[in-house]
């Protein structure tokens, strides 16, 4: 081994000028071989590099700064909601004009969703699966604004009052899967009522690549962080350290605002509508017991409730159960009860609502909130916003 060694040293030492006659004949064979694996490796590195550069050329960069909300696991994680959160905020505080850019999947109904909240304000939302070419048709149409030329320092925020149509800020919806955009902000979602999905933690399971993201990400943020107990979140967030121990880790959670009457979504009421009345809660989402405790937080006489599974498509016979349900809760009461559904289930199917007549439906609206949390408040969530902008 220790000859093998002198050997290989010989002869990387050998100088270029000096023939390589020069070596001691048992030196030879060893010569073709090493030159390819020095090749190989210089392939191997060479095709990195290649890799890299193309990476770079395809990394589309938009000249106004980017925002990119992302997850590491399959829905619940409040990406949407916090798209939004970021939005109002760049929308009616800084007073600059946002752009969203989402893909749209999920038969678009987040997509509906975000187009309703921001109708009539400087929000503009891009939908499409070629984010670039997306942003690029807005950025066309609308102008846009450089960053140095927004207020980079906070007081100079509440001073601006001029909110500009052009554009001055990307918002990507989902953003950690998209990586040929470049992002000056990179925020990740985790679901903390089931942070890495379905899947456990094993050392060679598919969580190992997604964890590691968290070593591009420049903040972490637990959603749902209400909804479970507080050593739950402590083990979420020694995870996430043990990846990245310098990311700021934030906790959210979703905070009804209001409700609006199906089919008038004009028409808003508040959250003390249903104050003792008999309530019947009609849902198809992944976490039906967040919903219908925020309901009975609200007072009603009586809540009865109707779970579907996630994404389930009312059908015929859904229909009828629901109107003998309501049926039986306005015998038992003396009085009509009233439907209550989310926002998300109003939007995957708002036809199924017209058959509830002379029933009320109301649909409940929430909003992201960020949660007082060991020094990671909204406004350092807000300061750290504004510095992707500087
Ligand atoms: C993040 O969510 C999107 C949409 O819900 C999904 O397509 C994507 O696969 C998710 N990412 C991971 C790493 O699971
Ligand atoms: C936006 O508001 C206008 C009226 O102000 C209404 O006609 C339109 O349907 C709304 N669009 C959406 C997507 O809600
Ligand atoms: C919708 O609600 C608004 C506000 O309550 C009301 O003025 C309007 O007449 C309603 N529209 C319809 C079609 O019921
Ligand atoms: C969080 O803390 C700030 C002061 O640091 C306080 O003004 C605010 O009301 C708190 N928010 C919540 C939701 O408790």
């Amino acid at each position: 081994m220790e000859k093998l060694r002198r050997i290989i040293n010989q002869i990387a030492y050998t100088p270029t000028s000096q023939s390589l006659s020069t070596l001691p004949p048992l030196h030879f064979p060893f010569i073709p071989l090493l030159f390819l694996s020095s090749s190989l490796y210089k392939l191997i590195i060479s095709f990195r590099h290649t890799l890299y550069h193309l990476n770079f050329i395809h990394k589309h960069r938009l000249p106004v700064p980017v925002i990119s909300v992302g997850n590491l696991t399959w829905g619940g994680n409040g990406k949407t909601p916090m798209v939004e959160f970021v939005a109002n905020w760049f929308a009616n505080e800084v007073r600059v004009s946002p752009l969203i850019l989402t893909r749209g999947y999920g038969g678009a109904d987040e997509a509906k969703m975000l187009q309703r909240h921001f109708n009539g304000t400087s929000v503009k939302i891009g939908v499409g699966a070629n984010r670039a070419a997306t942003a690029a048709s807005f950025l066309n149409k609308h102008g846009f604004i450089y960053p140095f030329d927004i207020a980079c320092f906070e007081e100079s925020v509440q001073k601006s009052r001029v909110v500009s149509e052009k554009i001055g800020v990307a918002i990507l919806d989902d953003g950690m899967q998209h990586k040929s955009m470049f992002r000056d902000l990179e925020i990740v979602m985790v679901n903390a009522l089931s942070p890495w999905g379905n899947c456990h933690l094993l050392p060679y399971g598919p969580l190992r690549e997604p964890l590691t993201s968290f070593n591009r990400a420049d903040a972490a943020v637990i959603h749902h962080a209400d909804m479970v107990p507080e050593e739950s979140l402590s083990i979420i967030e020694s995870e996430i350290l043990d990846v990245n121990r310098f990311l700021p880790i934030y906790l959210s959670a979703m905070t009804p605002s209001h409700f609006f009457k199906a089919g008038n979504t004009s028409c808003q009421l508040r959250l003390g509508v249903i104050y003792g009345k008999s309530v019947l809660c009609v849902s198809a989402i992944g976490s039906p017991s967040s919903f219908v405790q925020k309901i009975e937080k609200m007072g009603p006489l009586y809540v009865d409730r109707l779970d579907y599974s996630d994404h389930h498509q009312f059908q015929e016979e859904d229909i009828k159960m629901i109107k003998a349900r309501l049926e039986y809760l306005s015998y038992k009461f003396g009085s009509k009860p009233t439907i209550v559904m989310t926002e998300k289930d109003y939007d995957r199917d708002s036809k199924i609502l017209g058959g509830f007549d002379p029933y009320d439906v109301l649909v409940l609206c929430c909003k992201l909130r960020i949660l007082n949390h060991s020094g990671c408040s909204e406004d350092s969530f807000k300061k750290l916003l504004i510095r992707s902008m500087c």
